[in-house]
């Protein structure tokens, strides 16, 4: 089965074509525009993916040498993310799907990062604990199966990824920000400076980093010729710290012997190696860089999956901004 799938979630336009579980073609465009503010401006978004998603659907096909009649299904983000750029996408989508007669899945975006794993690694099995981080969400799943779902828990206020946005904005870098983070705490020394560890000694899966970044703001604000570098490191120290301790804990209580890290945090290189070192008894699988944060890959393999068992969405479908996993 051929399937074309489109992400649009949010400010990278994505979009690839799958055959039989293998990518055969896949093009990811970030907006630029967004750096200037700092973040992402929903309404600009939206019609930086509109002015693009046709030619990048058609050089997404000529990579992969099909046609548009090739087509057996469509696979389209249907949430969470932002409304406008979700509609974006999923308009784009039905309408190709209409004129091909073909059916179309709307596919959860969170879910999609979770079987960007299985790209990765084809020989993953269930069931796995999944640390997913990203800029909307940072929680634990235990992935029984294919729709078998259990969220052990989650952040109480905002995602990692948002933290290390909003921290970066606070250290004047730029955005998106764990990649500034992240080159910027190369050059320092992650033990100079003890910022909070947030629920971190509790034995639960849940996080809070809210007060992490009030914790850096008065740092930042409190006196004079301060390194941001050593700054950065320390910060992202403590991001990583809690949420290793949390995956930990809940690869020990499920006796679970496999785990994945899912969205875009799970680039940061300090978090791949600290977890390879902490859990070296664990078969643990990071997603390369370019499936890690927002791509078409993961939303053409899982709509190939739900295709192929017979599952297709009605024509009619809405977006979800808030859309849940299970
Ligand atoms: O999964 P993703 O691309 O989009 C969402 O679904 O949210 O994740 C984006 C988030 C941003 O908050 C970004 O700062 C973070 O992932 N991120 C990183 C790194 N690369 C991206 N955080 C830490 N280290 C990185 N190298
Ligand atoms: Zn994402």
């Amino acid at each position: 089965m051929i399937v074309l799938g489109i992400e649009t979630s949010c400010d990278e336009t994505a979009s690839a074509i799958s055959e039989d579980g293998k990518i055969l073609s896949s093009f990811i465009s970030t907006q630029k525009i967004h750096k200037k503010y700092g973040g992402v401006v929903p309404e600009i978004a939206s019609r930086e993916h509109d002015k693009i998603l046709n030619q990048m659907v058609f050089d997404t096909l000529n990579d992969s040498k099909k046609s548009i009649s090739d087509i057996d299904g469509i696979a389209v983000t249907q949430g969470p993310g932002l409304t406008g750029t979700l509609l974006s996408g999923v308009c784009f989508a039905k309408g190709l799907s209409l004129g091909l007669n073909i059916p179309i899945i709307g596919i959860n975006h969170l879910e999609a990062h979770i079987f960007a794993n299985f790209l990765s690694d084809p020989n993953l099995k269930f069931p796995f604990i999944c640390l997913l981080v990203s800029g909307g969400h940072t929680q634990l799943w235990h992935v029984e199966s294919l729709g078998k779902y259990k969220l052990l828990g989650e952040t109480r206020d905002d995602a990692a990824g948002e933290a290390f946005d909003k921290g970066a904005r606070i250290l004047g870098l730029g955005y998106p920000g764990g990649p500034e983070i992240e080159r910027n705490a190369k050059m320092g020394d992650q033990d100079s400076i003890k910022f909070p560890r947030p629920l971190m000694k509790q034995k639960n899966y849940e996080f809070s980093f809210s007060g992490l970044k009030t914790a850096l703001l008065y740092y930042v604000n409190d006196g004079e010729n301060k390194n941001t570098s050593d700054i950065a490191a320390s910060y992202q120290y403590a991001i990583v710290e809690v949420l290793i301790s949390k995956l930990k804990l809940a690869v020990e209580n499920m006796n679970c012997d496999t785990c994945v890290i899912a969205g875009g945090v799970a680039a940061n290189e300090l978090l791949r190696n600290i977890i390879r070192k902490l859990l070296p008894n664990t078969y643990v699988i990071f997603p390369e860089i370019s499936l890690c944060t927002d791509n078409a890959a993961m939303v053409a393999y899982l709509g190939e999956l739900y295709l192929n068992n017979g599952k297709k969405t009605a024509i009619d479908f809405k977006v979800y901004p808030n859309m849940k996993l299970a």
